[in-house]
C-alpha cells in the first residue's frame, strides 16, 4: 500500500480533497472535498443508499434536521455519557485520548511481534507456519501476554470510570509525551464530545443546542412519523446519510477522524428477542456490500466489541486495512430497544408498534449499521493509489478505484487538435454523457493525457485517431491492465455497460 504522505499530497494535486480554507492557513483536522472528491464520495453515498434502500423493499430513507430538540442528547445518553477521557502533557502542552496512548503503547508491542515473525519467516522460509510460531514462541507469547493484560486493565478501569487508574497505568507503563519526550501528565479528565451551539437571536431566549454527534438519532424521533405514514411492518429499516460533527480531542490521520464528518445510517426495527439473528444477518449483509467493491477479503475483519456503549447487548466493527493498520470502518450494532425506550420517557409519547401476528404492542429493538461517509472514503482512496513499475521500466502512478466508483468513467481523446478529431470526439462525449460522467482533453501528447487519466482513477479513455473518421471505430484503453482494444463507436455503449453499470455490481451483493 502507499505511503500515507503520498495518499495524502495524491489526494490534494488531483483534487480530490483540500484542507480548509487553506488561505487562511487552514483548521485543523477540517477538510474539503473538492471537484473530483466529491464525485467520488457521491458515487459511495449512492452505492450504499441504493444498497440499503433501493434494493431493501422494507428500508426506506429520511434526511432529518442536523439540529434536534435538546432533549433528544439527554435521552440518547449522550450529554452524560458520550465521553473520552483526556489527559495534558504540562511540558508540551498537547492533549491527548488517554486510551489511544495506551493504545498506541500495545501497538509498539504488537509491531515487535510482526518483526519476530519477519525475521522467523526469513530463517525457515517456505516451511515457516505462522499460525504455530505465534502459538509457541516464548518471546511471541510475553508480548502478547502483556498487551492482554495491559488492555484488560484499560477496559475495566475505564468500564468503571476510574480515572485515576488510567492516569497509574500511563505513569508504570513510563509513556511518554511523542511531542515533549516528558512524563510530565495531567490527571485524566472526562471530556464530552458533542458540540455546543445557540439557537435564537437574543440572549435571554436563546436556546442550547448540540451539532449532533450521529445521525442514528434523526431517526428514532421519526420512527413513528414513518411507520405510520409508511403503513411500515415491523421489520423495517429507515436509512440516511448526513454530517455529525464530534469535538474530537485528537483528530489525525487525515480523513479518518474529523471533527465534522458524514455518517450513513441504517436502523432496523425488529421484534424483542429477534435482535442476535438480525444482527448477525446485518454483519454478514454488510460485509458483502463491502466486498462487492473487489477490494480483497483480506483486507476486512470483524473485530468484536469487548466493552459495548452505554446502549447495546452486542456490537462489532469491520475494520478495514488501511496504510497504518486495521481500524474501524463501519460498526454494527445490536442497540436493544434503549433508544426508542428513553424517548418515550424523556418525550412522554408512545413510541411502540402494534404487532398483529403477536397480538401485542412492544418497543421494537433496533439493530444498526453504521459507517462512516468520509472513512470510507480514505479506505477506498488509499487501496487504489498504486506506483507500478511497467515492463519498459518505467513507473505509473494509478488510482485503480472501483469502475462504479471513479468520478469520471470515461475520458474521451482526440489524437491531434485538428482533422475534425475534436469534433468526432465531442459528438462521443455527447452520446455517452446521459449515462457517464465523460470528460473531454485534448491537451498534451496521447501518452501523458493516459497518465493523467490514470492518476484520476478514469477507468476507461476513448482515443478518437484518423482511423475513426474512416471507419467508425476508435481505441478503448483500460485503465488497470493498459490494454487497448478497436471498438466500433456504436458498440461503446454496450460494451461500457458491462463494466460500468452499478446493476451489475449491486447484483454481486444479493
Ligand atoms: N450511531 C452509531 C455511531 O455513531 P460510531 O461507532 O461512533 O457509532 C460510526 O460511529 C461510524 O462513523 C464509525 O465506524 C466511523 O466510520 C464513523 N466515524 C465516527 N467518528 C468519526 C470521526 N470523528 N471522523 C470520521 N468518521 C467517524
Amino acid at each position: 500500500m502507499t505511503d500515507f504522505k503520498k495518499i495524502i499530497s495524491h489526494a490534494k494535486e488531483y483534487g480530490f480533497v483540500f484542507p480548509s480554507s487553506e488561505i487562511y492557513d487552514g483548521l485543523s483536522a477540517v477538510y474539503d472535498y473538492a471537484q473530483n472528491g466529491a464525485a467520488l464520495k457521491k458515487n459511495i453515498r449512492d452505492y450504499w443508499w441504493k444498497a440499503m434502500v433501493q434494493l431493501h423493499g422494507n428500508i426506506v430513507g429520511i434526511d432529518a434536521a442536523i439540529f434536534m430538540h435538546p432533549t433528544t442528547w439527554k435521552a440518547s445518553g449522550h450529554v452524560d455519557a458520550f465521553n473520552d477521557p483526556l489527559i495534558d502533557n504540562k511540558d508540551s502542552k498537547k492533549r491527548y485520548r488517554a486510551d489511544v496512548l495506551v493504545e498506541d503503547y500495545c501497538a509498539k508491542i504488537e509491531s515487535k511481534i510482526d518483526k519476530e515473525v519477519a525475521k522467523a519467516q526469513k530463517r525457515f522460509g517456505e516451511t515457516f507456519d505462522k499460525k504455530q510460531f505465534l502459538a509457541t514462541n516464548p518471546r511471541v507469547l510475553g508480548y502478547q501476554e502483556k498487551i492482554d493484560a495491559i488492555l484488560k486493565r484499560l477496559g475495566k478501569s475505564l468500564e468503571k470510570e476510574d480515572l485515576q487508574d488510567v492516569k497509574d497505568l500511563i505513569e508504570e507503563l513510563e509513556i511518554v509525551c511523542p511531542e515533549s519526550g516528558s512524563r510530565n501528565w495531567t490527571d485524566v479528565k472526562q471530556f464530552n464530545l458533542m458540540f455546543g451551539t445557540k439557537l435564537g437571536a437574543s440572549a435571554d431566549s436563546a436556546m442550547d443546542l448540540y451539532l449532533r454527534p450521529e445521525t442514528a438519532q434523526g431517526i428514532f424521533v421519526n420512527f413513528l412519523n414513518v411507520q405510520k405514514t409508511g403503513r411500515m411492518k415491523v421489520p423495517f429499516g429507515i436509512a440516511q446519510t448526513g454530517k455529525a460533527f464530534r469535538n474530537e480531542i485528537v483528530a489525525r490521520q487525515f480523513i479518518f477522524r474529523m471533527r465534522e464528518f458524514e455518517q450513513m445510517e441504517m436502523q432496523f426495527f425488529v421484534p424483542p428477542g429477534t435482535q442476535k439473528e438480525w444482527y448477525e444477518q446485518w454483519k454478514a449483509t454488510r460485509l458483502k456490500w463491502h466486498l462487492s467493491l473487489g477490494m480483497g477479503e483480506k483486507n476486512y475483519r470483524f473485530h468484536n466489541h469487548e466493552k459495548l456503549a452505554h446502549y447495546a447487548d452486542a456490537a462489532a466493527d469491520i475494520e478495514f486495512k488501511f496504510p497504518f493498520g486495521f481500524k474501524e470502518l463501519e460498526g454494527i450494532h445490536s442497540r436493544t430497544d434503549f433508544d426508542l425506550g428513553s424517548h418515550e420517557k424523556y418525550s412522554g409519547k408512545k413510541l411502540q408498534y402494534f404487532d398483529p401476528e403477536r397480538n401485542e404492542n412492544y418497543v421494537p429493538y433496533v439493530v444498526e449499521t453504521s459507517i462512516g461517509l468520509d472513512r470510507m472514503f480514505l479506505a477506498v482512496f488509499s487501496w487504489a493509489l498504486r506506483e507500478e513499475t511497467l515492463d519498459d521500466g518505467s513507473s505509473r502512478t494509478v488510482l485503480k478505484l472501483p469502475s462504479v466508483l471513479a468520478p469520471t468513467k470515461l475520458a474521451v481523446l482526440p489524437l491531434v487538435k485538428k482533422d475534425g478529431l475534436p469534433e468526432l470526439a465531442h459528438q462521443i462525449v455527447d452520446s455517452l454523457k446521459w449515462e457517464y460522467a465523460t470528460s473531454y482533453d485534448e491537451k498534451d501528447a496521447v501518452g501523458r493525457r493516459y497518465r493523467r487519466q490514470d492518476a484520476l482513477g478514469t477507468p476507461f479513455c476513448v482515443t478518437v485517431d484518423h482511423q475513426s473518421l474512416e471507419d467508425n471505430t476508435v481505441t478503448l484503453r483500460d485503465r488497470d491492465t493498459m490494454e487497448q482494444v478497436r471498438v466500433k463507436i456504436d458498440e461503446l455503449h454496450h460494451t461500457l455497460d458491462a463494466k460500468l453499470n452499478i446493476k451489475h455490481w449491486l447484483q454481486k451483493i444479493q
